[in-house]
Protein backbone atom coordinates (compact mmCIF):
# COMPACT_ATOMS: atom_id res chain seq x y z
CA UNK A 1 0.00 0.00 0.00
CA UNK A 2 1.38 3.30 -0.97
CA UNK A 3 1.35 5.72 2.40
CA UNK A 4 -0.18 9.32 1.19
CA UNK A 5 1.86 12.22 2.19
CA UNK A 6 0.07 12.95 5.67
CA UNK A 7 0.99 9.33 6.58
CA UNK A 8 4.48 9.24 6.05
CA UNK A 9 4.68 12.73 7.92
CA UNK A 10 2.80 10.99 11.24
CA UNK A 11 5.27 7.86 10.47
CA UNK A 12 7.85 10.48 10.90
CA UNK A 13 6.06 12.35 14.15
CA UNK A 14 6.21 8.93 15.51
CA UNK A 15 9.54 8.20 14.98
CA UNK A 16 11.06 11.66 16.12
CA UNK A 17 8.22 12.45 19.28
CA UNK A 18 9.65 10.82 22.12
CA UNK A 19 13.63 12.09 21.75
CA UNK A 20 12.39 15.59 21.02
CA UNK A 21 10.09 15.38 23.73
CA UNK A 22 12.83 14.67 26.46
CA UNK A 23 15.11 17.63 24.94
CA UNK A 24 12.41 19.68 25.26
CA UNK A 25 11.91 18.47 28.80
CA UNK A 26 15.31 18.20 29.99
CA UNK A 27 15.88 22.07 28.85
CA UNK A 28 13.23 23.24 30.53
CA UNK A 29 14.61 23.25 34.08
CA UNK A 30 12.81 24.87 37.01
CA UNK A 31 13.37 26.96 39.75
CA UNK A 32 11.42 28.51 42.64
CA UNK A 33 9.72 31.23 41.19
CA UNK A 34 7.36 29.89 39.23
CA UNK A 35 8.39 31.71 36.18
CA UNK A 36 9.21 28.56 34.10
CA UNK A 37 5.28 27.30 34.40
CA UNK A 38 4.17 29.96 32.18
CA UNK A 39 6.94 27.90 29.00
CA UNK A 40 5.45 24.52 30.61
CA UNK A 41 1.70 25.94 30.02
CA UNK A 42 2.51 27.00 26.71
CA UNK A 43 4.12 23.68 25.81
CA UNK A 44 0.32 21.76 26.86
CA UNK A 45 2.60 20.02 29.82
CA UNK A 46 0.57 22.01 32.79
CA UNK A 47 -2.92 23.39 33.11
CA UNK A 48 -3.05 27.55 33.92
CA UNK A 49 -3.39 26.44 37.35
CA UNK A 50 0.27 24.23 37.27
CA UNK A 51 -1.62 21.21 37.40
CA UNK A 52 0.29 18.91 35.27
CA UNK A 53 -1.34 17.98 31.50
CA UNK A 54 -0.89 16.48 28.38
CA UNK A 55 -2.67 18.43 25.51
CA UNK A 56 -1.91 18.02 22.25
CA UNK A 57 0.07 20.78 20.85
CA UNK A 58 2.02 21.78 18.15
CA UNK A 59 2.72 19.44 15.32
CA UNK A 60 6.73 19.56 15.75
CA UNK A 61 7.69 20.15 11.85
CA UNK A 62 10.88 21.68 12.32
CA UNK A 63 12.61 19.36 14.53
CA UNK A 64 11.62 16.60 12.19
CA UNK A 65 12.70 18.41 9.01
CA UNK A 66 15.87 18.92 10.88
CA UNK A 67 16.17 15.08 11.25
CA UNK A 68 14.99 14.43 8.50
CA UNK A 69 17.43 16.39 6.68
CA UNK A 70 19.90 15.13 9.06
CA UNK A 71 19.11 11.32 7.86
CA UNK A 72 18.69 11.86 4.13
CA UNK A 73 22.25 13.65 3.76
CA UNK A 74 23.81 10.72 5.40
CA UNK A 75 24.09 11.60 9.04
CA UNK A 76 22.69 9.64 12.25
CA UNK A 77 19.57 11.94 13.03
CA UNK A 78 20.39 11.24 17.13
CA UNK A 79 23.59 14.15 16.63
CA UNK A 80 21.18 16.76 15.36
CA UNK A 81 18.54 16.45 18.54
CA UNK A 82 19.66 19.62 19.97
CA UNK A 83 19.30 21.45 17.04
CA UNK A 84 15.82 20.28 16.36
CA UNK A 85 15.01 20.73 20.23
CA UNK A 86 16.24 24.32 19.79
CA UNK A 87 14.15 25.00 16.15
CA UNK A 88 11.00 23.96 18.32
CA UNK A 89 11.67 26.19 21.28
CA UNK A 90 12.20 29.23 19.05
CA UNK A 91 9.50 28.39 17.03
CA UNK A 92 7.16 28.37 20.63
CA UNK A 93 9.10 31.70 21.94
CA UNK A 94 7.88 33.14 17.94
CA UNK A 95 4.17 31.99 18.53
CA UNK A 96 3.82 33.10 22.16
CA UNK A 97 5.15 36.88 20.86
CA UNK A 98 2.99 36.49 17.53
CA UNK A 99 -0.31 35.67 19.65
CA UNK A 100 0.45 39.04 21.51
CA UNK A 101 1.51 40.93 18.07
CA UNK A 102 -1.76 39.49 16.47
CA UNK A 103 -4.21 39.75 19.74
CA UNK A 104 -4.81 35.68 18.86
CA UNK A 105 -6.86 34.81 22.31
CA UNK A 106 -6.70 31.00 20.83
CA UNK A 107 -3.87 28.32 19.59
CA UNK A 108 -4.12 25.06 19.61
CA UNK A 109 -8.20 25.36 21.03
CA UNK A 110 -7.20 26.42 24.46
CA UNK A 111 -6.63 30.31 25.72
CA UNK A 112 -2.58 31.92 24.94
CA UNK A 113 -0.23 32.42 27.06
CA UNK A 114 -1.04 36.34 27.13
CA UNK A 115 -4.35 35.99 27.96
CA UNK A 116 -3.67 33.51 30.82
CA UNK A 117 -0.51 35.55 32.52
CA UNK A 118 -0.72 39.27 31.24
CA UNK A 119 1.54 40.48 27.94
CA UNK A 120 4.20 41.54 29.61
CA UNK A 121 5.07 38.31 31.54
CA UNK A 122 4.10 36.32 28.14
CA UNK A 123 6.78 38.56 26.53
CA UNK A 124 9.23 37.27 29.72
CA UNK A 125 8.39 33.81 28.83
CA UNK A 126 8.79 34.00 25.08
CA UNK A 127 12.18 35.42 25.46
CA UNK A 128 12.96 32.99 27.97
CA UNK A 129 12.07 30.23 25.46
CA UNK A 130 14.60 32.12 22.86
CA UNK A 131 17.72 32.17 25.52
CA UNK A 132 16.99 28.11 26.28
CA UNK A 133 16.97 27.61 22.46
CA UNK A 134 20.26 28.95 22.22
CA UNK A 135 21.68 27.00 25.40
CA UNK A 136 20.03 23.59 24.18
CA UNK A 137 21.69 23.93 20.75
CA UNK A 138 25.16 24.21 22.58
CA UNK A 139 25.25 21.05 23.57
CA UNK A 140 25.84 19.91 19.69
CA UNK A 141 29.59 19.57 21.11
CA UNK A 142 28.10 16.53 23.42
CA UNK A 143 27.97 14.55 20.37
CA UNK A 144 31.96 15.38 19.15
CA UNK A 145 30.86 18.32 16.79
CA UNK A 146 34.26 20.72 16.17
CA UNK A 147 33.53 23.69 17.75
CA UNK A 148 33.77 25.13 14.47
CA UNK A 149 31.01 23.79 13.37
CA UNK A 150 29.14 24.23 16.29
CA UNK A 151 29.42 28.37 15.73
CA UNK A 152 28.42 27.46 12.09
CA UNK A 153 25.30 26.14 13.14
CA UNK A 154 24.53 28.70 15.76
CA UNK A 155 25.30 31.77 13.70
CA UNK A 156 22.71 30.22 11.07
CA UNK A 157 19.87 29.67 13.80
CA UNK A 158 20.41 33.36 15.23
CA UNK A 159 20.81 34.56 11.38
CA UNK A 160 17.65 32.78 10.63
CA UNK A 161 15.65 33.77 13.80
CA UNK A 162 16.58 37.01 13.67
CA UNK A 163 15.02 37.42 9.55
CA UNK A 164 11.94 35.80 11.33
CA UNK A 165 11.61 38.66 13.76
CA UNK A 166 12.08 41.13 11.07
CA UNK A 167 9.60 38.99 9.20
CA UNK A 168 6.64 39.68 12.10
CA UNK A 169 7.54 43.56 12.28
CA UNK A 170 6.98 43.70 8.47
CA UNK A 171 3.61 41.33 8.92
CA UNK A 172 2.56 43.91 11.53
CA UNK A 173 3.70 47.01 9.49
CA UNK A 174 1.73 45.50 6.27
CA UNK A 175 -1.61 45.37 8.42
CA UNK A 176 -1.47 49.31 8.19
CA UNK A 177 -0.57 48.84 3.53
CA UNK A 178 -3.64 48.52 1.22
CA UNK A 179 -1.07 48.05 -1.74
CA UNK A 180 0.99 45.14 -0.52
CA UNK A 181 2.22 43.18 -4.02
CA UNK A 182 2.52 39.54 -3.99
CA UNK A 183 6.22 40.27 -4.50
CA UNK A 184 6.49 41.78 -1.03
CA UNK A 185 4.11 39.47 0.48
CA UNK A 186 6.41 36.59 -0.18
CA UNK A 187 9.93 38.84 0.83
CA UNK A 188 7.67 39.33 4.28
CA UNK A 189 6.64 35.48 4.47
CA UNK A 190 10.06 34.59 3.36
CA UNK A 191 11.75 35.99 6.65
CA UNK A 192 8.45 35.22 8.86
CA UNK A 193 8.03 31.46 8.51
CA UNK A 194 10.92 30.12 5.69
CA UNK A 195 13.89 31.71 7.39
CA UNK A 196 13.33 29.06 10.28
CA UNK A 197 12.36 26.55 7.77
CA UNK A 198 15.19 26.95 6.27
CA UNK A 199 17.51 26.52 9.10
CA UNK A 200 15.95 23.30 9.84
CA UNK A 201 17.35 21.72 6.62
CA UNK A 202 20.65 23.74 7.06
CA UNK A 203 21.51 22.38 10.38
CA UNK A 204 20.60 19.11 9.73
CA UNK A 205 22.39 18.80 6.56
CA UNK A 206 25.36 20.98 8.32
CA UNK A 207 25.33 18.17 11.33
CA UNK A 208 25.36 15.34 8.93
CA UNK A 209 27.83 16.57 6.39
CA UNK A 210 30.39 18.86 7.65
CA UNK A 211 29.67 20.80 4.19
CA UNK A 212 28.50 24.48 4.16
CA UNK A 213 27.77 23.98 0.50
CA UNK A 214 25.72 21.14 0.47
CA UNK A 215 23.94 22.75 3.82
CA UNK A 216 23.24 25.88 1.61
CA UNK A 217 21.00 23.93 -0.86
CA UNK A 218 19.35 21.68 1.31
CA UNK A 219 18.30 24.98 2.95
CA UNK A 220 17.28 26.75 0.27
CA UNK A 221 14.45 24.02 -0.55
CA UNK A 222 13.53 24.72 3.51
CA UNK A 223 12.97 28.29 2.13
CA UNK A 224 10.60 27.26 -0.24
CA UNK A 225 8.60 24.68 1.80
CA UNK A 226 8.44 27.55 4.17
CA UNK A 227 6.72 29.63 1.57
CA UNK A 228 4.35 26.67 0.84
CA UNK A 229 3.50 26.03 4.30
CA UNK A 230 2.82 29.97 5.19
CA UNK A 231 0.47 30.08 2.20
CA UNK A 232 -1.40 26.84 3.16
CA UNK A 233 -1.69 28.84 6.99
CA UNK A 234 -3.35 31.95 5.22
CA UNK A 235 -5.82 29.87 3.35
CA UNK A 236 -6.57 27.98 6.61
CA UNK A 237 -6.75 31.05 8.72
CA UNK A 238 -10.25 31.77 6.34
CA UNK A 239 -11.24 28.45 4.91
CA UNK A 240 -10.36 25.83 7.37
CA UNK A 241 -11.71 24.49 10.22
CA UNK A 242 -11.08 26.14 13.53
CA UNK A 243 -12.13 22.47 15.36
CA UNK A 244 -9.38 21.47 13.66
CA UNK A 245 -6.61 24.17 13.42
CA UNK A 246 -7.53 25.45 16.98
CA UNK A 247 -7.46 28.94 15.78
CA UNK A 248 -10.15 31.19 15.15
CA UNK A 249 -11.20 31.52 11.38
CA UNK A 250 -11.58 35.18 9.83
CA UNK A 251 -8.50 36.64 12.59
CA UNK A 252 -6.45 37.64 9.70
CA UNK A 253 -9.18 39.47 7.88
CA UNK A 254 -10.10 41.08 10.98
CA UNK A 255 -6.86 42.69 12.40
CA UNK A 256 -6.15 43.66 8.27
CA UNK A 257 -3.66 41.23 7.65
CA UNK A 258 -2.40 41.25 4.23
CA UNK A 259 -1.81 37.82 3.71
CA UNK A 260 -2.39 35.83 0.53
CA UNK A 261 -6.08 35.64 -0.12
CA UNK A 262 -6.22 39.40 0.94
CA UNK A 263 -3.11 40.42 -1.36
CA UNK A 264 -4.85 38.08 -4.15
CA UNK A 265 -7.94 40.23 -3.64
CA UNK A 266 -6.52 43.76 -3.80
CA UNK A 267 -5.39 42.72 -6.71
CA UNK A 268 -8.05 41.81 -8.95
CA UNK A 269 -10.93 43.05 -7.21
CA UNK A 270 -12.77 45.17 -10.02
CA UNK A 271 -12.56 48.66 -9.65
CA UNK A 272 -15.28 49.24 -7.58
CA UNK A 273 -14.82 46.55 -5.01
CA UNK A 274 -11.28 47.74 -5.14
CA UNK A 275 -12.59 51.04 -3.86
CA UNK A 276 -15.12 50.11 -1.66
CA UNK A 277 -12.22 47.95 0.00
CA UNK A 278 -9.88 51.04 0.18
CA UNK A 279 -12.61 52.41 2.69
CA UNK A 280 -13.22 49.96 4.51
CA UNK A 281 -9.38 49.16 5.31
CA UNK A 282 -9.67 53.10 6.12
CA UNK A 283 -11.50 52.86 8.80
CA UNK A 284 -9.78 53.28 12.32
CA UNK A 285 -9.28 49.73 14.34
CA UNK A 286 -10.78 45.82 13.59
CA UNK A 287 -12.47 45.12 9.62
CA UNK A 288 -16.18 45.47 11.29
CA UNK A 289 -18.37 41.84 10.95
CA UNK A 290 -20.34 42.95 7.85
CA UNK A 291 -17.31 43.99 6.10
CA UNK A 292 -16.11 40.76 6.92
CA UNK A 293 -18.44 39.26 5.01
CA UNK A 294 -18.20 40.87 2.44
CA UNK A 295 -14.61 40.45 1.56
CA UNK A 296 -15.39 36.71 2.15
CA UNK A 297 -18.08 37.02 -1.00
CA UNK A 298 -15.76 38.65 -2.86
CA UNK A 299 -12.96 35.97 -2.02
CA UNK A 300 -15.09 33.47 -3.24
CA UNK A 301 -16.34 35.41 -6.42
CA UNK A 302 -13.04 35.49 -7.82
CA UNK A 303 -12.10 32.76 -6.94
CA UNK A 304 -9.26 33.58 -4.73
CA UNK A 305 -8.93 29.87 -2.41
CA UNK A 306 -8.39 28.06 -5.80
CA UNK A 307 -5.58 30.76 -6.61
CA UNK A 308 -3.90 30.24 -3.09
CA UNK A 309 -3.76 26.70 -3.12
CA UNK A 310 -2.04 26.71 -6.47
CA UNK A 311 0.59 29.44 -5.32
CA UNK A 312 1.45 27.64 -2.23
CA UNK A 313 1.64 24.14 -4.44
CA UNK A 314 4.16 26.27 -7.16
CA UNK A 315 6.28 26.93 -3.86
CA UNK A 316 5.99 23.38 -2.84
CA UNK A 317 7.19 22.52 -6.24
CA UNK A 318 9.73 24.87 -6.27
CA UNK A 319 11.33 23.52 -3.09
CA UNK A 320 11.42 19.36 -4.88
CA UNK A 321 13.21 21.20 -8.08
CA UNK A 322 16.10 22.41 -5.08
CA UNK A 323 16.04 19.25 -4.25
CA UNK A 324 16.67 17.66 -7.64
CA UNK A 325 20.08 19.08 -7.31
CA UNK A 326 21.01 17.72 -4.35
CA UNK A 327 22.15 14.01 -5.60
CA UNK A 328 19.34 12.12 -3.20
CA UNK A 329 18.41 8.46 -3.24
CA UNK A 330 14.70 8.03 -4.68
CA UNK A 331 13.43 6.97 -0.93
CA UNK A 332 15.09 10.19 0.22
CA UNK A 333 13.84 12.30 -2.15
CA UNK A 334 10.28 10.35 -1.26
CA UNK A 335 10.47 11.79 2.24
CA UNK A 336 10.89 15.34 1.46
CA UNK A 337 8.20 14.66 -1.14
CA UNK A 338 5.89 13.67 1.51
CA UNK A 339 6.86 16.48 3.91
CA UNK A 340 6.42 19.13 0.85
CA UNK A 341 2.67 17.89 -0.13
CA UNK A 342 1.78 17.84 3.56
CA UNK A 343 2.44 21.47 3.50
CA UNK A 344 -0.09 22.42 1.08
CA UNK A 345 -2.61 19.99 2.06
CA UNK A 346 -2.84 19.74 5.98
CA UNK A 347 -6.03 20.72 7.93
CA UNK A 348 -4.12 21.94 10.38
C1 LIG B 1 2.42 28.09 12.97
O1 LIG B 1 3.31 27.09 12.62
C2 LIG B 1 3.06 29.40 12.69
C3 LIG B 1 3.42 29.56 11.28
C4 LIG B 1 4.62 29.77 10.90
C5 LIG B 1 2.38 29.55 10.29
P1 LIG B 1 2.95 25.55 12.84
O2 LIG B 1 1.62 25.25 12.24
O3 LIG B 1 4.10 24.73 12.39
O4 LIG B 1 2.82 25.47 14.42
P2 LIG B 1 2.43 24.28 15.37
O5 LIG B 1 2.44 22.99 14.61
O6 LIG B 1 1.05 24.60 15.87
O7 LIG B 1 3.48 24.33 16.44
C1 LIG C 1 3.39 32.89 11.85
O1 LIG C 1 2.56 33.89 11.86
C2 LIG C 1 4.84 33.35 11.87
C3 LIG C 1 5.47 33.34 13.17
C4 LIG C 1 4.86 33.07 14.29
C5 LIG C 1 6.89 33.68 13.19
P1 LIG C 1 0.97 33.78 11.75
O2 LIG C 1 0.44 34.80 12.65
O3 LIG C 1 0.59 33.81 10.33
O4 LIG C 1 0.65 32.30 12.31
P2 LIG C 1 -0.58 31.76 13.14
O5 LIG C 1 -1.66 31.54 12.13
O6 LIG C 1 -0.92 32.75 14.18
O7 LIG C 1 -0.10 30.46 13.71
MG1 LIG D 1 1.34 36.66 12.99
MG1 LIG E 1 -0.64 34.67 14.38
Amino acid sequence: MVATAAQHVSALQHRFRDEVQAALRGAIVDSDSGFFSLLRYHLGWEEADGKPAHVVTGKGLRPILCLTACEVAGGDWQDALPAAAALELVHNFSLIHDDIQDRDDRRWGRPTLWTVHGEAKAIAAGNAMRVIADHTLMSLVNSGMPTALVSDVAVELTGRYLEMIEGQYMDMSFEGSDNVTVEQYLDMVGRKTGALIESAMYMGALVATSDRQQAQGFGACGRRLGLAFQIRDDYLGIWGDPSATGKAVGADIRRKKKSMPVVHLFEHAAPADRAWLNEAYAKEGEVGGEDVERILELLDRLGTPTHVQEAATAEANGAMEVVDGLGLTESARETVQAMAEFFVTREK
